[in-house]
């Protein structure tokens, strides 16, 4: 299941070669690549301005970025924002001028692309120093011992392995009671999680306006990252900060300076989520949920474990074997069933496995059908046991 060329979709199932596929290793959770509406209103945005504007936002960007950022800081409910290709051109430019010369500190497992960005941040004169996993106390204990003023705290929102959130509230803290800016990459988050509010649809809150509202943190000394390429299905991402780091990074990043722009179908196609998700974005993130409850609670019935606490729509299962790694692919490829494999060394031995990703527009029927195998995989393999803390 890796290096695949997909012959043809039809929903979420796929066609590799003769082999249909109901596909669990998407993150367009919230179903807008295939969403009618939102297809339907590409032609008129390509009508309008072509299919690539080609100017580098420094020479000139088309009004839909000006009403991208302004609807999207709504949304957020931050300062302001700043638009740009992905995540990577984010995390490579931005991390490097805020760390400037003073002192990061990494967790420890955070992305690789929030790595990348720290290691070129080192390699113009800053300093990493990594802290453990979901551990706002060694963050406090390194801080308190590190005398440069200059301090910039990266981490992710909503992991992409284990489908947990932080303790973003502990960490905004430690970050802040040091005069330090915190730093989140929330890709698996927008869309997905928002605000807490009575009545609200489901335990991901609504709106989809990612882990600062949802952990019911403010922007204050905080600096959010996401992207559109997940729950929006678009080639855009953003960063969510005041409009004097906006400033900053509209003379000094690269790719505002020198990049190509998204095309102008993902320019369309995230202003009608924008309308659709304020519609019915609730709605599917309530659906979400529910596909999600039931694969979680048929782990939980055979015993497996899985670290996702969350109930969020990243599902990995780690084998006990990691060696049984090729032949579990080959079980559930063979079963119809397409999942992300984490292979050794990409994650230590003990988290071998495979990640399933649930989106709103995977239908009853696939979900059934993971469930099903997922039951006849517990019989073939031997998987982790599930231990006290896991969710549903
Ligand atoms: C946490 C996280 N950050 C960043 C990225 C990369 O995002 P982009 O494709 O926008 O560069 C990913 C993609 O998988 C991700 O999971």
């Amino acid at each position: 299941m890796m290096d695949a060329v997909i012959d043809e979709i039809d929903g979420r199932m796929i066609r590799i070669g003769d082999h249909w596929l109901a596909d669990f290793a998407s993150c367009n959770y919230l179903g807008f690549d295939l969403d009618r509406e939102i297809i339907d209103a590409v032609p008129a945005y390509l009508d309008a301005w072509g299919t690539h504007p080609s100017w580098s936002r420094l020479l000139g960007s088309p009004v839909l970025y000006e009403e991208i950022e302004s609807k999207l800081t709504a949304l957020l409910g931050s300062e302001d924002s700043l638009v740009l290709p992905t995540i990577t051109h984010i995390h490579m430019s931005v991390i490097p001028l805020l760390a400037a010369s003073g002192t990061i500190f990494l967790d420890a497992r955070a992305h690789k692309t929030i790595y990348d960005g720290c290691q070129v941040a080192k390699s113009r004169g800053a300093a990493v120093r990594r802290f453990r996993f979901e551990d706002p106390d060694h963050l406090d204990e390194l801080m308190r011992s590190e005398p440069d003023p200059t301090r910039l705290v990266c981490m992710d929102g909503v992991n992409s392995m284990t489908g947990n959130p932080p303790d973003l509230a502990a960490f905004a803290e430690v970050a802040r009671r040091h005069g330090a800016l915190l730093y989140v990459d929330d890709a698996h988050g927008f869309g997905v999680i928002g605000e807490r509010r009575l009545g609200e649809s489901s335990p991901y809150g609504d709106r989809g306006n990612s882990i600062v509202r949802y952990a019911g943190e403010s922007y204050d000394n905080l600096v959010l990252v996401g992207g559109f390429s997940k729950a929006y299905s678009s080639l855009l991402a953003f960063i969510a900060c005041s409009p004097e780091v906006k400033q900053l990074l509209k003379v000094a990043a690269p790719p505002y300076l020198y990049s190509g722009p998204s095309p102008v179908a993902s320019l369309a196609t995230v202003l009608t989520g924008f309308d659709v998700n304020e519609r019915r974005g609730d709605a599917l993130r309530a659906d979400l949920w529910r596909k999600t409850s039931s694969v979680l609670d048929t782990l939980s019935r055979l015993g497996v474990h899985t670290p996702n606490r969350s109930g969020f729509p990243i599902i990995e299962v780690p084998l006990a074997d990691h060696r049984d790694i090729d032949a579990v692919g080959r079980f559930l490829f063979e079963r119809g069933i397409y999942v992300t494999l984490a292979a050794y060394p990409l994650v230590p031995k003990s988290e071998v496995g495979f990640r399933v990703q649930v989106t709103s527009a995977n239908t009853l029927a696939e979900i059934e059908r993971l469930n099903d195998v997922l039951g006849q995989l517990a019989n073939a393999f031997a998987l982790q046991p599930a231990r006290a803390e896991q969710a549903a």
